[in-house]
């Protein structure tokens, strides 16, 4: 079959032949792949730089994706941790970390907003104890998955939608907000966060350090708690947390991700958000790209916007 095949860390994947996969374990089936989303979790899959990356090569990459099975279900999926990813004609899934989806479900749409959306979705319901009627400030508000944290946020019964973001053009399109704050105006920043009770944070490094100095500073009651889910790392892999602010207020740093939500619960929530997702709950700004493409879609999501979907050949006949 042909596959995005991974050769080198520094080098963009391949269209290249890879053997066909087979099944191992009771649980395993073999699936048409008919789209899977160019994630930044992918491109750092592909890098080898993501936190759960090992050395092991060659690789295809992709982390999810939407495929039919051997009896002609449409399914979402998540793989493991494995090198034989989504970004080929076919793949491995685990059909117990998949979702059936109705026939007519639009493969494309499901690949790029899935695992974006999960984001906030499964922190909200899963990592944190949140509650309707909060207030949420979303740090990163302007990428995919944050985007989709302004819906989600308020879909889960947000009081109020902060969104943050570098620049005022984007900001200025974003819809279901309350306040839409640049990351440089640390008065209207603290302003906004004074009195949140979550922030979902997409952004990381000098970002964040930034945004707690706006924040913090001007909590309007200092034993409210302040829940900072650390999510996404865009601005920075580290950030030095200023000491003062975890003692001068009710401030909780939690993370929420792969590993920190366990896979069973990320799980228990695919059938739900995609139900939603395919309904058209929340705007999805996707591209589909062919697989043969696959090497140039890697240097257009450098800076694309919109979210590209690789997608494979059609399913072979039979
Ligand atoms: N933990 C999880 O479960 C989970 C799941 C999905 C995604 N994520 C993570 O969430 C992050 C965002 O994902 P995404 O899909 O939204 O990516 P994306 O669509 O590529 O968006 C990235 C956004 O980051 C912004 N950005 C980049 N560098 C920045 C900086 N230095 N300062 C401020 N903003 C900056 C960009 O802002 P502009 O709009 O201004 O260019 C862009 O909007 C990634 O780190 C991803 O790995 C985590």
């Amino acid at each position: 079959m042909r596959a995005a095949l991974v050769t080198s860390f520094d080098q963009a994947p391949r269209y290249r032949d890879c053997p066909d996969p087979t099944p191992t374990g009771p649980h395993e089936t073999v699936v048409d792949v008919l789209a899977a989303g160019l994630h930044p979790r992918v491109r750092s899959q592909a890098a080898g730089s993501h936190y759960t990356s090992t050395d092991t090569l060659p690789l295809v990459p992709g982390i999810d994706g939407v495929g039919r099975d051997a009896g002609g279900t449409l399914r979402y999926f998540v793989l493991p941790d494995t090198t034989l990813g989504s970004m080929a004609e076919r793949t491995v899934i685990d059909v117990r970390r998949s979702v059936a989806l109705p026939d007519d479900a639009d493969p494309v749409l499901l690949a790029a907003a899935m695992n974006p959306a999960m984001s906030s979705w499964v922190a909200l319901r899963r990592r944190i104890d949140f509650r309707a009627g909060q207030r949420v400030v979303v740090l990163g508000a302007t990428g995919n998955a944050g985007r989709l944290a302004v819906e989600v946020a308020r879909h889960l019964g947000a009081g109020a939608v902060t969104a943050v973001g570098r620049r005022a053009e984007l900001l200025a399109e974003l819809e279901g907000v309350d306040h839409a704050v640049l990351l440089a105006d640390r008065d209207a920043l603290g302003a906004a966060g004074g009195d949140a009770d979550v922030v979902l944070d997409y952004l990381w490094g000098p970002a964040t350090v930034e945004a707690m100095y706006a924040i913090v500073p001007r909590r309007v009651d200092d034993a409210q708690r302040l829940t900072w889910v650390q999510i996404g790392s865009v601005a920075g892999l580290e950030a030095p947390i200023p000491s003062a602010a975890l003692r001068a207020t009710r401030l909780e740093l939690v993370g929420s991700g792969q590993g920190s939500v366990a896979a069973r619960d990320i799980v228990a929530e695919l059938g739900e958000l995609a139900a939603e997702i395919g309904r058209g709950t929340f705007a999805v700004d996707a591209v589909a790209v062919p697989l043969a493409d696959v090497e140039q879609a890697w240097v257009d999501a450098a800076t694309s916007r919109q979210r590209l979907v690789v997608t494979p050949s059609p399913p072979r006949a039979g």
